[in-house]
């Protein structure tokens, strides 16, 4: 067992910084075996603080060399230094402090800091990183203006980089030389940003709304020269957007893009040196499929939307986190949506959130979207932060309107223009300027957990009313027993017999020409009744449409209504809904039923015409055709029996690819034909479409598909239907097919990282080929690499966290592998080791064949001595 409980921090205990700094003047003295960093921080009481406090800075398994105050080298006695902080007990009200550390950035497994990657030294400093670098009074809301000289051999290192403007450069003995980079804008250490590498430069130009030019440059190891095109348009448009959007400029000379291939997350907004994971950056046709591209694009939109929303206006601790990161997705989620299709844009974000995000906010890790308390910040890099956070701004917009919501955006980035704020600061702009109270509408950032409304109808024939009665409840969360009803943007429509959308009148004498067919209905207290006018009949209800609020939504609608919903609710966001609540239903039900029941005709029926509808978005038509995951089917059920879940899902889609199997080949020829690569909304969702029928095809084991599988998979032209072809075969039961096209298509790309990448995941995460033991094998394989972030993701995140009827194994063999691969993990990489617990954490939710495995994997990584601080928490938290 760890020796010491790490501490936890709470918002409450909030105290403004008893020391700024003014400048902080760093250099770099890169070597093969460390690096030494001067730093000089010209620093000043904080009038706002108490007086007479001693000079505290963190530090991070640091080495001090020297310390100077205002130029005098101090001596032992007069400060305290352990690798962790540095204190001195008294100061002057304004000095200078001169710092010397030595660090060693080629023994950096943790990737915090300074590390190397692949030749080239690289920095991440989010959230804690910095004082791995040196000492420094590490928390956002010290802002300082940086000055970064870097020394470093010159053939090894001829790119030297970091935050702002190229200010001077030039040769030193012993072939080094040195670069010297200057950020006008003041900002906190977590933004700071060095890479020192033999990389090549591709470069691009931006001309802003109001006429400047920006340098656009893009830096990637020489192999990838090919790869960057797609970043560099993505960027260009994202610039333009936040310009026509939001009115924000870009607003140094230059803006730089690195690609790393160890990162720990997917990429940093470093004020203009954003630094990203390579597979969130690096894209062509022959090695990144579809939906890599469309992440890409939303990333590098993401990470430059930071320059306002995160770098301009920061945070003022991380229990704020969400104020950059919810509205940052949320601006890149509407920038997603404007440049591809808006109802598949939503789909994804809300299956997304509604599988991993509600099973997050149903567990022992539960937060609010700003949370009170933690041990280790990078734990709550999570998807109620971002995600959740993201649903908190959309429902800003949804009650606000987009003009106001604008207008509140403006008053916002007006009022706190370098300054490090809260979210409160956030919502209390979007008040001012649209003068609508959000006083209850804040529960969403305090209170965890996700509410559940209950919906109640009642049609009056003889008067011809509809009344909906809808219950909201908000469950107890770890440390939150009792909650307050929230404040719910319930978007409704009606749909009439002919399938019509009905106008929507809530008084008997508003018009029907006037009234809208979507109301959004806003939700305060624990039930509310709304009662509709004028209609002939019955109507179906159509409830939460575009999903205008992260909650649950239970209403008894018939199998009937749902395939009635499938075929005309207005809302495309709600007839996938209703695809998945059907398939849901109908997969929930066999699971009680003897092997020889067979699945609902109506869902067949349904599918039958989705596949011959052209009518519809074809995009839209291929995720309606996507049975429910099993994790889906995990989180909507009460204790979860993995097996039972797998084996029905399995059932269903065995009998539906047997009955539909004409309909698939045609729908598959259909939407054959690939001519050049064009990365168009409409190829995609043929792209998408034809690979959903060929995976559908090989399910169950057809000649044709198999015979069409090969095709595809030995003449593709783009990635998209090399890994479909690949992934089907994988998934099939043609084993000889599957081993010659799982070696030809490693021997085509194995000095490819990103594709090997997506080679590992295809095998970890199939229920077919990823058993435990070839997963094994996997970690054997001479292009796994335990240092690689990415690769522990694609093998083992994989497997956890999509093999879900492998991982789940009964006899506990999965959860026990787990445990020993974090054990290991945390020894070098804590903040991936701690991500990697995620799947055993919500083993409450499950039968006892599988909890009582979670729960006793989950005790062995607890009885580890000298647990990280990032691990520790999220098992004790879990075991509680
Ligand atoms: N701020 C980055 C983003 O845009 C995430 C970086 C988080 N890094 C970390 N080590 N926790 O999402
Ligand atoms: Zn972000």
């Amino acid at each position: 067992m760890r020796t010491s409980q790490p501490q936890t921090i709470y918002l409450k205990d909030y105290e403004v910084p008893p020391f700024l700094v003014d400048h902080t003047d760093l250099r770099f003295e890169l070597f093969e075996d460390g690096a030494r960093v001067h730093s000089t921080l010209s620093m000043r009481r904080n009038p706002e603080s108490a007086a007479g406090q001693p000079l505290e800075l963190d530090g991070d398994s640091l080495e001090l060399e020297s310390v100077a105050l205002d130029g005098q080298a101090l001596s032992d006695g007069d400060y305290e230094a352990t690798p962790a902080s540095l204190r001195i007990d008294s100061v002057p009200d304004q000095f200078s402090l001169s710092v010397v550390t030595w660090i060693r950035p080629q023994d950096n497994t943790r990737l915090e800091g300074l590390y190397k990657s692949s030749g080239m030294f690289c920095t991440q400093c989010e959230a804690e990183g910095f004082r791995c670098i040196t000492y420094y009074p590490d928390r956002p809301d010290v802002m300082a203006r940086f000055r970064t000289r870097i020394e470093a051999d010159q053939s090894r290192y001829p790119v030297l980089l970091s935050n702002g403007n190229d200010v001077e450069r030039g040769e030193l003995d012993d072939g080094r030389h040195y670069a010297v980079w200057e950020d006008p804008f003041p900002k906190p250490s977590y933004l700071f940003a060095l890479v020192a590498g033999d990389l090549v430069e591709k470069k691009d130009q931006f001309t802003t709304v109001s006429g400047r030019e920006i340098d656009l440059r893009m830096y990637v190891e020489p192999r990838n020269a090919e790869k960057c095109d797609h970043a560099l348009v993505s960027l260009k448009k994202a610039m333009r957007w936040d310009e026509e959007v939001y009115g924000r400029e870009y607003d140094l000379d230059i803006f730089m893009i690195v690609a790393v291939d160890d990162f720990n997350m997917g990429a940093m907004e470093n004020k203009g040196l954003n630094i990203f994971n390579s597979s969130c950056v690096l894209a062509s046709p022959d090695t990144a499929t579809d939906m890599a591209f469309q992440r890409i694009e939303s990333i590098v939109a993401h990470e430059y939307f930071h320059n306002w929303s995160g770098n301009r206006v920061t945070c003022r601790d991380w229990f704020q986190l969400s104020l950059k990161e919810g509205f940052t997705v949320f601006r890149d989620t509407q920038f997603s949506s404007d440049m591809g299709s808006p109802t598949v844009k939503r789909i994804e974000d809300a299956s997304l959130l509604r599988t991993a995000q509600f099973a997050e906010d149903g567990g022992p890790m539960a937060h609010p979207v700003r949370p009170d308390s933690y041990m280790e910040i990078s734990n709550f890099y999570t998807l109620t932060v971002y995600e959740k956070g993201c649903e908190v701004v959309r429902m800003i917009h949804t009650l606000l309107g987009p003009e106001q919501f604008r207008a509140g955006s403006d008053l916002y980035f007006e009022r706190h223009d370098g300054q490090a704020v809260t979210t409160d600061d956030f919502v209390r702009a979007m008040e001012d300027a649209s003068g609508r109270d959000l006083s209850q509408f804040r529960l969403w950032y305090e209170q965890a957990g996700t509410p559940r409304l209950t919906v109640e109808d009642e049609y009056d024939d003889a008067q011809g009313t509809y009344r909906l009665t809808i219950h909201q409840s908000v469950p107890a969360t770890p440390g939150q027993p009792e909650k307050q009803p929230q404040h719910i943007p319930f978007a409704v429509g009606l749909i009439g017999e002919q399938g019509k959308a009905l106008p929507l009148r809530l008084s008997a004498d508003e018009d029907e020409n006037d009234a809208p067919t979507q109301r959004v209905l806003e939700l305060t207290g624990d039930s509310h009744t709304f009662t509709f006018h004028g209609l002939q009949a019955r109507p179906v209800p159509s409830l939460l449409q575009g999903f205008s609020a992260p909650v649950r939504v239970d209403y008894p609608w018939t199998r009937d209504q749902l395939m009635f919903l499938m075929s005309h609710d207005p809302d495309g966001f709600n007839r996938w809904d209703a695809s998945q609540r059907l398939a849901s239903d109908v997969i929930e039900s066999l699971m009680h039923q003897p092997k020889d029941v067979r699945t609902d005709r109506r869902l067949l029926t349904a599918y039958r015409h989705l596949l011959a509808d052209r009518s519809l978005d074809q995009a839209l038509v291929a995720r309606m055709l996507q049975l429910p995951t099993v994790a889906a089917l995990i989180e909507q059920s009460e204790t979860a029996d993995v097996q039972a879940i797998h084996e029905a899902r399995r059932r269903v889609l065995t009998e539906l690819a047997v009955e539909l199997r004409d309909d698939l080949v045609a729908c598959y020829r259909r939407n054959q034909e690939s001519g050049e690569y064009r990365l168009e909304p409409e190829d995609i969702a043929r792209r998408a479409l034809k690979n959903t029928a060929l995976a559908w095809l090989l399910h169950v084991k057809d000649e044709e598909g198999r015979m069409l599988a090969v095709k595809q998979f030995e003449g593709a032209t783009n990635m998209t239907d090399r890994a479909s072809a690949l992934r089907a075969l994988v998934n099939s039961d043609f084993e000889g097919d599957r081993q010659q096209a799982l070696d030809r298509f490693y021997g085509q790309f194995k000095e490819d990282p990103q594709v090997v990448e997506q080679w590992f995941a295809i095998q970890a995460s199939s229920p077919n080929a990823g058993s435990l033991a070839h997963v094994e094998a996997l970690l054997e394989h001479e292009a796994f690499d335990w240092k690689n972030p990415n690769k522990i993701r694609s093998v083992v995140g994989a497997f956890a966290g999509q093999n879900l009827s492998r991982f789940h194994a009964k006899d506990g063999s999965g959860y026990r592998f787990l445990a020993k691969r974090i054990l290991a993990l945390d020894e070098t990489n804590p903040q991936i080791a701690a991500r990697l617990v995620s799947p055993l954490t919500r083993w409450r939710k499950f039968k006892n064949v599988y909890s009582e495995g979670m729960k006793s994997a989950l005790e062995t990584l607890r009885d580890k001595p000298d647990l990280s601080k990032d691990v520790y928490e999220v098992v004790h938290k879990s075991l509680k």
